[in-house]
């Protein structure tokens, strides 16, 4: 790692703490951890240490073109075995609340009449079990790209004559929620054929490309420094298979965009909109990635 390559960190630390907004997540979220510079040491301890190990080791980091893992782990693989014990555990994981809520909200009649979900979903613990291990996937009516999210939003509008919720609002995070909880231990089992295919391309395009200020990859971090302490957490491979997931930093459930803009804040790159094609393509990338693994969600994360 070169001295000037180091300079030029240390002077986006800084930078970054000047500015104190917030690009991250919904405003009720208000400042958080990602006001800051989330891959940079926050004081002169053994954080900055670690960041500047972190930044030697990244430079040497070369992966080639689609280089494939022979494994892919979940996230909670990753996680202290306090708070994987907290996570596993109903009464104490926070996420279950947010599950509760969209059980309700899902048997609830939208305002001026019209069907509760439930109304046409019946028994949805059979007829919804599965559903989320096949998301995001190609909308045959429109041809457009669609994740679990964008589905619920659909028949609110189209079913329920109701307006959309909006992206990342509590009530579609609830909703996203609970169905995904109904496919818990499930495989993921995503396709990548046929009209999916150019979506799936563009995810991988868009993971192996460098980015941002950081001139950093997606893979680069989540293949090349798997295992890697980045900031207290431990570098996973973005598997994604336990989103809506409560966050301790955020003090909050939120979706897997939301931690797509941190990840993308974190290297200094172009943050996308949460549910726009950018992120929507990435997620079928994550999801394709992540064939096989359960469906985990409400995780717990730090
Ligand atoms: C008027 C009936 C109706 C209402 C009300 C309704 N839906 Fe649907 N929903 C459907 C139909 C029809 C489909 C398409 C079924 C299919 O072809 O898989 C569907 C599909 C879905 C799917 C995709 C299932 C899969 O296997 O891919 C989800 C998720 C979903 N609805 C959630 C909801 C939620 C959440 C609500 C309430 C906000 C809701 N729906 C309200 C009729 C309805
Ligand atoms: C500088 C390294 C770095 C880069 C570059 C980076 N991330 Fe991350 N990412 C992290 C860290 C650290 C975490 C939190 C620990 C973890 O779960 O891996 C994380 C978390 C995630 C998670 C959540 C995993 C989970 O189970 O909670 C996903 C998904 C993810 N990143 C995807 C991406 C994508 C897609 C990109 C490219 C746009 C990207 N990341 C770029 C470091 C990075």
């Amino acid at each position: 790692m070169s001295f000037v390559g180091l300079r030029l960190f240390s002077a986006l630390i800084l930078r970054s703490r000047a500015s104190g907004v917030s690009k991250d997540g919904p405003e009720r979220a208000g400042a958080s951890f990602e006001t800051q510079a989330p891959f940079a040491p926050q004081d002169e301890g053994c954080g900055s240490r670690s960041a500047i190990a972190l930044i030697v080791a990244l430079a040497v980091v070369v992966l080639p073109a689609g280089s494939a893992l022979a494994e892919i782990k979940s996230g909670s693989d990753f996680l202290s075995p306090e708070l994987r014990r907290q996570q596993a555990d109903e009464t104490r994981n926070p996420g279950f609340f947010w599950v509760e809520q969209g059980r309700e909200l899902f048997t609830r009649k939208p305002a001026g009449g019209g069907q509760a979900c439930i109304g046409c979903h019946v028994e949805p613990q059979q007829s919804l079990r599965g559903a989320a291990t096949r998301y995001p996937q190609v909308d045959a009516a429109t041809g457009r790209l669609m994740n679990l999210e964008g589905r619920i939003e659909q028949c609110r509008v189209e079913r329920q004559a109701q307006p959309a919720f909006g992206y990342e609002t509590p009530d579609l995070l609830s909703l996203t929620a609970y169905l995904a909880s109904l496919s818990r231990g499930l495989p993921m089992q995503v396709t990548t054929e046929g009209p999916a295919k150019p979506f799936y391309e563009a995810g991988r395009a868009f993971f192996e490309r460098r980015q941002g200020q950081l001139n950093l990859s997606c893979q680069q971090c989540h293949d090349g420094l798997v295992g890697q302490k980045l900031r207290g957490d431990t570098i996973s491979h973005g598997a994604g298979t336990g989103y809506p997931a409560y966050r301790l930093e955020w003090n909050d459930v939120g979706s897997l965009h939301r931690r797509l803009r941190a990840c993308s804040l974190g290297v200094r790159a172009t943050q996308f909109e949460a549910g726009g094609p950018e992120y929507l393509a990435l997620e079928l990338f994550l999801a394709a990635r992540a064939r096989g693994l359960p469906v985990e969600t409400p995780a717990m994360r730090r």
